[in-house]
């Protein structure tokens, strides 16, 4: 441990020791990870080892609105309740001095190892896109996962294809017969998002062997790729920057899309059927891994870079801002695929209140609405004003906001959906998940109620179902 790596630690103590344990509580989601205090983007180094789920993520810990990223670091036996374990990698060496940006874990006997990207911008006066950043792949290794020391420097910019900028980042790492996979994600000096493909024998000597890669550009940089297998599909996820809005599709400033590889990864032209993993506000660079019970789980940032000039987190003015999502299982269903919330989430509910075609009532914060049914027209309302609906005729699934200050600036999102069969609603104090149809849609939100007991309107003729709560003692 090197004597920045020290001070880092003491700064990151001292702050959450001055911030306490009451301040910026009205906010704070029970069930999804939030930093303690400061900010948090991106999922990092999911992974189950030895039988614990490890969550990390980008940490600013000394802003709510960002600036130099660490690992944050948190454990769970359940993927619903987490310990913060603090900050496990710290921006403390040459390679990694402005930010250890995001990556991936890599789970193998005995050893838990983290791939990371560490950006360093350079003084003078560059734009930092085509000169002036370096984007160094670096590996830290941790027996115990708590601890990740021996940090070494795998690859840098003169490593990478010539015809790129220097934006090369977020490696995500696997093993697959015998060998060993990395995709990061890149813009190309012509500005076109593409996907790096790295193989090596032993998960240090990396070599560049193909390109995923559209035809046509679909943005102008790809950043957290991810490469895995679901239901004997091999899924490519991706978060496209500079894709226009195009009727209800990518409305956000920028995207989180996935499409399926034909045959052989390492040969792969990518299709352009690209679907939106989230038709919400709130949702960006997902990552996935496999726990030991074979079940692909994917973690996204319910919130989004860039987006001041829309809309606004208000948990700033408590010293944080932004959550993961809640961890959802992935399954292909009819070619599609899908996500839910991961089974855990079944047996946390223990207590339900069953309804048929309306319900109203003023909730706890925390607490799903589970229907399903036949009928042609649903209306739910949150809070008094985040509004969920659909009418068969319109053909539209709608997510509205009708109170500016609930939703914080948020507005409207909507996706086309022909036939509402089901719907799962989990609200977790200011975050709220729609999954519908079995999760073949979803939308993520952050919403601000201004008081801890959340109301429910809910108007569905045709649909019944029950509202699930978790009680404590029961
Ligand atoms: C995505 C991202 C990554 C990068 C990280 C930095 O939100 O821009 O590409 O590694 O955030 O925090």
């Amino acid at each position: 441990m090197n004597v920045l790596t020290r001070t880092w630690e003491r700064l990151i103590a001292e702050k959450l020791e001055a911030y306490g344990k009451t301040e910026g509580q009205r906010w704070r989601p029970k069930l999804h990870i939030a930093p303690p205090v400061g900010w948090l983007n991106d999922p990092n180094g999911l992974c189950q080892y030895q039988g614990v789920y490890h969550v990390f993520y980008q940490f600013s810990p000394f802003d709510p609105k960002g600036g130099l990223k660490f690992w944050a670091h948190c454990t769970s036996r359940d993927l619903l309740h987490w310990r913060f374990e603090g900050a496990a990698l710290a921006p403390d060496e040459a390679y990694d001095c402005h930010g250890v940006y995001s990556g991936s874990a890599l789970v193998e006997d005995g050893q838990l190892s983290l791939y990371y990207t560490g950006n360093v911008k350079q003084t003078g006066d560059y734009d930092y896109i085509r000169t002036g950043r370096e984007s160094n792949t670096v590996r830290a290794v941790s027996v115990d996962g708590v601890q990740f020391e021996g940090k070494r420097l795998l690859m840098s910019n003169k490593d990478y294809p010539e015809d790129l900028t220097c934006h090369v980042r977020d490696p995500k790492v696997w093993k697959q017969d015998g060998r060993y996979y990395m995709v990061q994600g890149a813009r190309t000096a012509e500005d076109k998002g593409v996907v790096l493909l790295f193989e090596s024998e032993d998960g240090e000597h990396w070599n560049c062997l193909h390109r995923l890669e559209t035809k046509e550009p679909f943005g102008y940089m790809w950043e957290c790729p991810d490469v895995f297998q679901v239901d004997g599909y091999t899924v490519l996820s991706i978060s496209p920057q500079g894709v226009k809005a195009d009727g209800l599709k990518y409305n956000n400033v920028y995207q989180s899309v996935t499409t399926f590889l034909d045959g052989d990864f390492r040969e792969a032209v990518v299709r352009e059927d690209f679907r939106e993993l989230d038709a919400g506000f709130d949702f960006y660079a997902p990552q996935s891994f496999q726990a030991e019970d074979g079940r692909r789980i994917q973690i996204g940032w319910m919130g989004m870079p860039d987006v001041d000039a829309y809309y606004t987190n208000p948990s700033v003015e408590d010293g944080w801002q932004h959550t993961l999502t809640l961890p959802r299982e992935l399954s292909v269903r009819d070619g599609v695929l899908c996500q839910k919330p991961v089974r855990e989430l079944d047996d946390w509910w223990n207590f339900f209140i069953p309804f048929v075609n309306t319900y109203s009532g003023v909730l706890g914060d925390c607490f799903e609405v589970a229907a399903s049914g036949t009928g042609g027209e649903f209306w739910l309302v949150l809070a008094g004003g985040l509004k969920l609906s659909w009418k068969e005729e319109e053909g539209i699934f709608w997510m509205s906001f009708t109170d500016q200050r609930l939703g914080a600036g948020r507005a409207r999102r909507g996706r086309a959906v022909e036939k509402l069969t089901d719907l799962r609603i989990i609200v977790d104090v200011s975050c709220v998940e729609v999954f519908l149809n079995g999760g073949r849609e979803v939308f993520s939100t952050r919403f601000y109620p201004d008081r801890e007991e959340i109301g429910v309107e809910l108007r569905a003729s045709g649909f019944d179902g029950r509202i699930c709560l978790h009680r404590e003692g029961m």
